[in-house]
C-alpha cells in the first residue's frame, strides 16, 4: 500500500466537484412551458425559442447572426457547405482535436489536411497552416482548445493572403474573446457544440455564428431541407433537416443566462491555477496570450515533464490524479492515431475516392504527438467552477502525485 490513492492511500478530495450540467427549476419551467405551447419542433425554421437564443448568443459573441442546429458536428459541416466547399477541396485542420473537426470536411466532400499544433498553446500552428497550403486549399478550421484561443491574427492574415475561408471550431470555447471579439465572430463562420459536457448545453445542440448575411441565409436553408431564406424566396439549396428542436432551445435559453457568470468564475480560478502550477517544477502552464481578452475554460490543459514524475506516462499521472478525486484525463489522441476516426475512414467515400491523399502514416506531427502521448493533462472545467479550496486541492493532488510518482513506476 502506498501514499497515492491509486496505490491504496487516502485521496486528497472525496466530495467530488460541481455537478454538470447545472440546472434548476427554471429549466423545468421553460421545458414545461414549451410542452404546453405545443410548439416542439424546429419547423418553421427557426422556432421562436431557437431564434431568441440564437440572437442572444450571437450578440454575446459580437456576431450578427446565430443559426441553431442539431449538434456541433452538423454545424461544422453546414459551415463548410455554406462556405462553398466542393468535392476534392482541401481544408486545413489541427492534429490535436476531436474527430468531428476532421470528419466534417469529409462529410462536405473535402479532404482534411491535418497539421501540427503550436506547443505553446496546443492550438493549430499558423506556420504549419502556411506550409500546408496548396492550390486546392479552400478553408482553415482552427480549434480553440485547452482554455486557449488559436492565434487568430496569424490565421486571418494567412486567410486574407490566400483567399481562404476561416471556420472556427469553438466547441470548447463558448464566451471566449480574442481582442475583445467573441470567438466564432473573428473568422468567417464559427461553430459551437451544445452536447452534454460542453460549457453551455441542451444535451445535444449546436450553433453557427457569422457576420455575413448571405452565409447566414445559406446556413438556415441548408438545415431546413433547402428551403429558400433569401428575401425573394428564390435561392434553394440542397439541404436536409438539421434543425434544433424547441425543447432544447428552451433549455439553452436558461443555461445561457448563467454563462457570463460561470465564465468569469472559471476564468478567475484558471488565473489562480496558472500561478500555482507555474511554481511546480516539471509542470508547464500553456501560453498566457494577452490577446485572449476573455478566457473560456472547458478543459484546462497543462503539460507535465514525465521525468519530473519519475518517468511515469501522463496516462498514469492522470489515473493517479483521478484517484485523488480530481477530474482529469489524458485528452484526445493525435489525429493520425485516432481510433474513433481511423477504422471507419477507409470506408468513407471521400477516403476511397482520394485514397492517395489519405495516407496518415506519412504525417510528421511531433508536437501533437508529444502532447497526446506524453505531456498533456486535461483538467475538467468543474474544478474551476467551484471555490478556491477545490482548486487548491487539485494543486495539492498534483504535488502529491509528483512527490510519490515512484509508486506509479515501481
Ligand atoms: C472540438 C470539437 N468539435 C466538434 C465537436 C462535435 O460536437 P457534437 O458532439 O455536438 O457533435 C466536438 C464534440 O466534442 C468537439 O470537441
Amino acid at each position: 500500500m502506498g501514499q497515492l490513492a491509486v496505490t491504496g492511500g487516502t485521496p486528497v478530495r472525496t466530495q467530488g466537484y460541481s455537478r454538470w450540467p447545472i440546472w434548476d427549476e427554471r429549466e423545468v419551467e421553460a421545458v414545461t412551458a414549451t410542452v404546453r405551447s405545443g410548439r416542439w419542433g424546429g419547423y418553421p425554421e427557426p422556432g421562436p425559442r431557437a431564434a431568441a437564443f440564437a440572437s442572444a448568443f450571437a450578440e454575446f459573441h459580437g456576431a450578427k447572426h446565430g443559426i441553431c442546429m442539431a449538434n456541433g458536428t452538423i454545424t461544422l459541416i453546414i459551415a463548410l457547405r455554406a462556405a462553398g466547399i466542393q468535392l476534392g477541396d482541401e481544408v486545413i485542420v489541427p492534429a490535436y482535436t476531436f474527430a468531428a473537426t476532421a470528419l466534417a470536411p469529409m462529410e462536405a466532400g473535402a479532404i482534411p489536411v491535418i497539421v501540427d499544433v503550436d506547443p505553446e498553446n496546443y492550438c493549430i500552428d499558423p506556420r504549419a497552416v502556411e506550409a500546408a497550403i496548396t492550390p486546392r486549399t479552400r478553408a482553415i478550421m482552427p480549434v480553440h482548445l485547452g482554455s486557449q484561443v488559436a492565434d487568430m491574427d496569424a490565421i486571418m492574415d494567412i486567410a486574407r493572403r490566400h483567399n481562404l475561408v476561416v471556420i472556427e471550431d469553438c466547441a470548447h470555447a463558448h464566451g471566449a474573446r480574442w481582442r475583445d471579439v467573441g470567438v466564432g465572430a473573428v473568422g468567417h463562420l464559427g461553430s459551437f457544440s451544445m452536447q452534454s459536457s460542453k460549457l453551455l448545453t441542451s444535451g445535444e445542440g449546436g450553433i453557427v455564428l457569422t457576420n455575413d448575411d448571405h452565409l447566414a441565409q445559406l446556413c438556415h436553408s441548408l438545415i431546413d431541407c433547402g428551403r429558400p431564406k433569401d428575401p425573394e424566396g428564390k435561392e434553394y439549396t440542397f439541404g436536409a433537416n438539421y434543425r434544433l428542436g424547441e425543447l432544447q432551445a428552451a433549455i439553452l435559453g436558461v443555461g445561457f443566462s448563467r454563462l457570463a457568470e460561470q465564465t468569469a468564475t472559471r476564468e478567475a480560478n484558471a488565473a489562480y491555477l496558472d500561478e500555482a502550477l507555474s511554481e511546480i517544477d516539471g509542470v508547464r502552464v500553456l501560453r498566457r496570450d494577452p490577446r485572449i481578452t476573455r478566457r473560456a475554460c472547458y478543459e484546462y490543459i497543462f503539460a507535465i515533464d514525465p521525468q519530473a514524475f519519475a518517468g511515469a506516462a501522463h496516462e498514469q499521472v492522470c489515473e493517479a490524479l483521478s484517484a485523488e478525486g480530481i477530474p482529469v484525463w489524458q485528452g484526445y489522441p493525435a489525429m493520425h492515431n485516432y481510433d474513433l476516426f481511423r477504422p471507419g475512414m477507409s470506408r468513407h467515400p471521400i477516403a476511397q475516392l482520394y485514397a492517395d491523399r489519405f495516407d496518415f502514416s506519412k504525417l510528421q506531427l511531433p508536437e501533437a504527438t508529444r502532447a497526446a502521448e506524453s505531456e498533456a493533462v486535461w483538467l475538467n472545467q468543474r474544478v474551476l467552477l467551484g471555490d478556491r479550496a477545490g482548486v487548491d486541492q487539485a494543486v495539492e493532488a498534483i504535488r502529491k502525485v509528483q512527490r510519490h510518482a515512484h509508486e506509479l513506476t515501481a
